[in-house]
């Protein structure tokens, strides 16, 4: 987002790294309850009810709803959505939004973003203060393609290369680089350049951009220790290009074919990197 660029990224100290691991932790925890949800006839409304009552139990807030007017907890994108989808059950432009049953052989993305509030009794909505964590899968619904299965494990490798490329001194465009040439190593992907990554904080967004392409005309920030980044790459069965439907939020692929997105919060240690959305035994859904 234009906001984020030309802003110093900020370094987070480890008390606040502190918060943003609880953090990424509810957003881990959310995520292990929807995967566990995730199969043919499941709509996209019982995910999105299952995340808010998960984050409600744990007392977190959605990073999501209300920011820019996004009416969901989590965002859902089926097959040739690329992100930002949104799930059913919603109250949207003064209607609710159509709710959907997932089928065998669809891919599904769920992004999720969790606040630790800074005061509990805050609202159950992105306007709450506080630290934020941000992560995203993309699973498969019962019986999916090779195609498919192919392009789930490319884009859940190039995030992995891109976070263990991660430490002091390291430039963004070495990241975004180890994560362009991984994907191009596999074959035929498109890289999605419409959507990057982002510096994360009290913030959803903040600076640096986080691009998963090489550009010239990136802001090429040296990583530094106390940098917090959301690494995000969206990778295309077909071509990179992308466009927004009509709601104003669903963001598909031109070609129609599939696409996938992972995502993680990472922060910039002395020595490399910590992944902070990852479950208390350090697990994570990818
Ligand atoms: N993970 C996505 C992002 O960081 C999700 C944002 S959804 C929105 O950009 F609704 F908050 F915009
Ligand atoms: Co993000």
């Amino acid at each position: 987002m234009r906001t984020q660029r030309d802003r110093i990224p900020e370094i987070k100290s480890s008390r606040e790294i502190e918060k943003m691991r609880v953090a990424g932790r509810m957003v881990a925890d959310v995520l292990a309850l929807l995967k566990d949800m995730v199969k043919p006839g499941v709509t996209t409304g019982q995910l999105n009810d299952a995340a808010a009552a998960k984050m409600k139990e744990m007392g977190g807030k959605p990073s999501f709803l209300g920011y820019h007017d996004y009416p969901a907890v989590v965002c859902i994108s089926i097959d040739e959505e690329v992100v930002h989808g949104i799930p059913g059950g919603c109250n949207y432009r003064k209607a609710v939004t159509p709710d959907r049953r997932l089928e065998d052989g669809q891919v599904i993305s769920l992004d999720c973003g969790v606040i630790l509030p800074d005061e509990p009794g805050a609202p159950f909505a992105s306007s709450a203060r506080g630290w934020h964590g941000d992560s995203a899968v993309t699973l498969p619904v019962g019986e999916i393609s090779p195609e498919k299965k192919r392009l789930l494990e490319v884009c859940r490798e190039c995030l992995w290369a891109g976070i263990r490329a991660v430490k002091p001194g390291v430039k963004l465009s070495q990241i975004a680089g180890t994560i362009e040439s991984f994907v191009r190593a596999q074959g035929n992907y498109g890289i999605v350049e419409n959507y990057v990554g982002h510096g994360i904080g009290r913030a959803l967004h903040e600076a640096p951009q986080v691009p998963n392409y090489v550009s010239d005309k990136m802001e090429d920030w040296e990583l530094r220790k106390g940098y917090v980044i959301a690494i995000e790459p969206m990778v295309n069965l077909g071509t990179k290009a992308t466009r927004v439907l009509q709601d104003g939020w669903t963001v598909v692929t031109k070609d129609g074919k599939p696409s996938a997105h992972f995502e993680h919060t990472v922060a910039v240690t002395e020595t490399g990197f910590e992944v902070l959305t990852l479950r208390a035994d350090g697990g994570s859904t990818h």
